[in-house]
């Protein structure tokens, strides 16, 4: 089976790659390394069975020529993290419209099957007590950069959806709620990486509002192979369907969770939105996931608990050098912080 998966040196692509090789894929990662590194491949990398193409999804010629070939794809490559759309939102919509549409269109030519990777954010300012795949999206102005993610991911699906019904294309779509597990970057506002990482380096944890905003986290290794399983499963092409954790946590739990795991003495800060972003910036409250539909079809089931996703997470940044690359300190201080 030849994979290709777009943006597979990013954290959740990583974790694909690895999970396709361990299945006996041969595995062409085409990544810009805007956000994602070598780096994270580096366990694959001796691997003859993987390959990397440097280039981007906005290259035409070159998003055709890697998917030619494929059997399946996996796309997951886009401007990702809020701190990154608000920064940059006109590159941004580009990669995460003009993109896409390339890599469908390539999808097509080459016949073959797409898993789509959408956000929950498409939901927006839903707070219902379980969002559905049928739930309402509810977003703030277009002209909130914060909301274009949403906006863009949302056409995406669209198109993708007409792609199915227009083309015939084999197309399933997956709703990410805040995936997490080791290798995920702080720094375009990722909260565990950069919680954990003030944790570990004895700084403050910063807590953005009240901390009263609640999400669900699940772990990378859980949702991993239920993408694969349901790009596997033709009763998924033309629909959606959330992929998210169980435990509704509060950020400011959260953030106390991460203290009591780490065993770190730092203080919690909080920060006001306008501060972190800009002024105006608008936050979802709550953001919990129904995923009866995967669990039905593919089995998901968000299985790893909360507090020994943070134990892995911060396991990682202690024996990579990611700790050093998120932000000022060291891991020395990170251990003397922890007493260590
Ligand atoms: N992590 C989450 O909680 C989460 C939640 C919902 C959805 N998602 C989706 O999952 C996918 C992967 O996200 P991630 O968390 O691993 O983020 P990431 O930033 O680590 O991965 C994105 C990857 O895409 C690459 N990329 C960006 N622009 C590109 C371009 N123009 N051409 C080629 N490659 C490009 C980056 O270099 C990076 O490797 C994204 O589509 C994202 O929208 C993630």
């Amino acid at each position: 089976m030849r994979s290709v998966i777009t943006g597979g040196a990013g954290f959740i692509g990583s974790h694909l790659t690895e999970h396709l090789l361990a299945l006996g894929d041969e595995v062409v990662v085409l990544d810009d390394m805007s956000t994602g590194a070598p780096r994270n491949l580096i366990d694959s990398l001796p691997n003859p069975r993987l390959s990397i193409v440097h280039g981007s999804i906005l290259d035409r010629d070159t998003v055709m020529a890697t998917i030619a070939g494929a059997d399946r794809v996996f796309h997951l490559a886009a401007a990702v993290g809020v701190k990154l759309i608000v920064e940059q939102p006109l590159s941004s919509l580009r990669t995460n419209i003009h993109g896409t549409e390339n890599v469908l269109d390539a999808c097509v030519e080459a016949r073959a099957t797409l898993l789509l990777v959408s956000t929950s954010e498409i939901y927006g300012k839903n707070t219902a007590d379980r969002l559905t795949e049928d739930s309402d999206r509810i977003l703030g102005s277009p002209l909130k950069s914060r909301w274009t993610y949403a906006a863009a991911k949302g056409i995406d699906e669209a198109f993708a959806h007409a792609y199915w019904s227009e083309y015939g294309l084999d197309v399933a779509i997956v709703r990410l709620f805040n995936t997490v597990g080791p290798r995920q970057t702080g720094r375009y506002g990722m909260v565990v990486p950069n919680l954990v990482g003030q944790a570990l380096r004895g700084e403050p944890l910063t807590v953005y509002g009240d901390g009263n905003q609640t999400r669900c986290f699940s772990y990378v290794g859980d949702v991993v192979p239920a993408m694969v399983r349901l790009v596997e499963e033709p009763a998924a092409y033309g629909e959606a369907f959330n992929l998210g954790g169980a435990e509704e946590v509060s950020i400011v739990n959260l953030a106390h969770r991460i203290l009591d795991v780490t065993g770190s003495r730092s203080p919690i800060t909080f920060v006001s939105y306008s501060e972190a972003y800009a002024a105006g910036f608008e936050d979802m409250r709550r953001r919990v996931p129904d995923f009866s539909r995967a669990y039905a079809l593919v089995g998901f089931v968000p299985a790893t608990p909360l507090d020994e996703i943070i134990r892995r997470v911060a396991e990682e940044m202690l024996t990579s050098r990611s700790l050093d690359h998120e932000g000022p300190g060291t891991r020395s201080a990170a251990l003397d912080a922890r007493g260590a």
